[in-house]
C-alpha cells in the first residue's frame, strides 16, 4: 500500500487550476502560481506557438518528457483545434497518476476546455496505441522511464517537463541530456522551465 508520506495529493494553484503534489519527489507538478498559466506561457506560447511562427508551418510533432496531469497535451489539443493545426503528440511517463486523481483534476471545468473532457480522460487511459482526435490531432503515450525510452522518430518540439534540477539532477545534466538533440528534426526546439549548471 502507498504510504501516506509518498502519496500524490491534489492541490489548487493561484489561478484556480489544479495540480498535484508528489509525495515521492516532494514537489508540485506545476508552479503554485498557476498551473494553466504556467503551462500556457511556457509550453504553448514559448514552445509550440514560437516554433510554428518561426517556421511558418501549420503542423508539428511534439514529444513530451513527463505526461503527468496531461495539462500540456490538453492545451496543445485545444490550441490545435482553435488554430486549425495538425499536431502529432507523443508523451513519455513512467508513473501515471491514479484514475481517482485524474478525475479530480479541474482543467475541463474551464469553459474553453470543457469540450475535451472525454478526450482528456482517453489520453490518460490509453497506452501504447495511437489515439486520433478529430482530423488533426494524434496522441500516443509510452509508459516508460525517460532513461529507457527509445525511438527512431524525430520531433519538432520537445516539452521537457521532468521535475526540477534539485529533485532529479541527473535529468538536467550530461550524459542524459546528450540524447535529446538526436530526437530533434532540423530547426526543432526544446522548451522547459528550468536550467542547471552548464
Ligand atoms: C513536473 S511533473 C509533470 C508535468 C506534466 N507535464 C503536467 O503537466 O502535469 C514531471 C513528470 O515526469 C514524470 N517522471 C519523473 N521522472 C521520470 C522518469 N525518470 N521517467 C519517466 N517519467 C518521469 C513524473 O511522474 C511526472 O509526471
Amino acid at each position: 500500500m502507498e504510504s501516506e508520506n509518498f502519496k500524490n495529493n491534489l492541490i489548487i494553484t493561484e489561478d484556480g487550476s489544479s495540480s498535484v503534489f508528489s509525495g515521492h519527489f516532494k514537489c508540485t507538478y506545476h508552479s503554485i502560481h498557476g498551473a494553466i498559466r504556467e503551462s500556457d506561457h511556457i509550453f504553448i506560447q514559448s514552445g509550440l506557438c514560437y516554433f510554428l511562427e518561426k517556421t511558418k508551418r501549420k503542423h508539428a510533432k511534439i514529444l513530451e518528457f513527463g505526461f503527468g496531469t496531461g495539462l500540456n497535451a490538453l492545451l496543445s489539443l485545444s490550441y490545435s483545434q482553435s488554430n486549425n493545426l495538425k499536431i502529432d503528440y507523443s508523451a513519455i511517463e513512467a508513473y501515471p497518476l491514479s484514475t481517482e486523481l485524474v478525475s479530480a483534476l479541474n482543467y475541463t471545468h474551464n469553459d474553453e476546455l470543457s469540450k475535451f473532457k472525454e478526450e482528456f480522460l482517453s489520453m490518460h487511459s490509453t497506452q501504447n496505441e495511437i489515439l486520433r482526435i478529430g482530423k488533426c490531432f494524434s496522441f500516443s503515450k509510452s509508459i516508460s522511464k525517460f532513461e529507457d525510452y527509445k525511438t527512431s522518430e524525430k520531433f519538432d518540439v520537445i516539452f521537457f517537463d521532468a521535475f526540477g534540477p534539485d529533485e532529479q539532477p541527473h535529468l538536467w545534466n550530461r550524459p542524459f541530456l546528450d540524447k535529446i538533440p538526436g530526437l530533434l528534426n532540423e530547426n526543432g526546439i526544446l522548451v522547459t522551465y528550468s536550467v542547471r549548471g552548464f
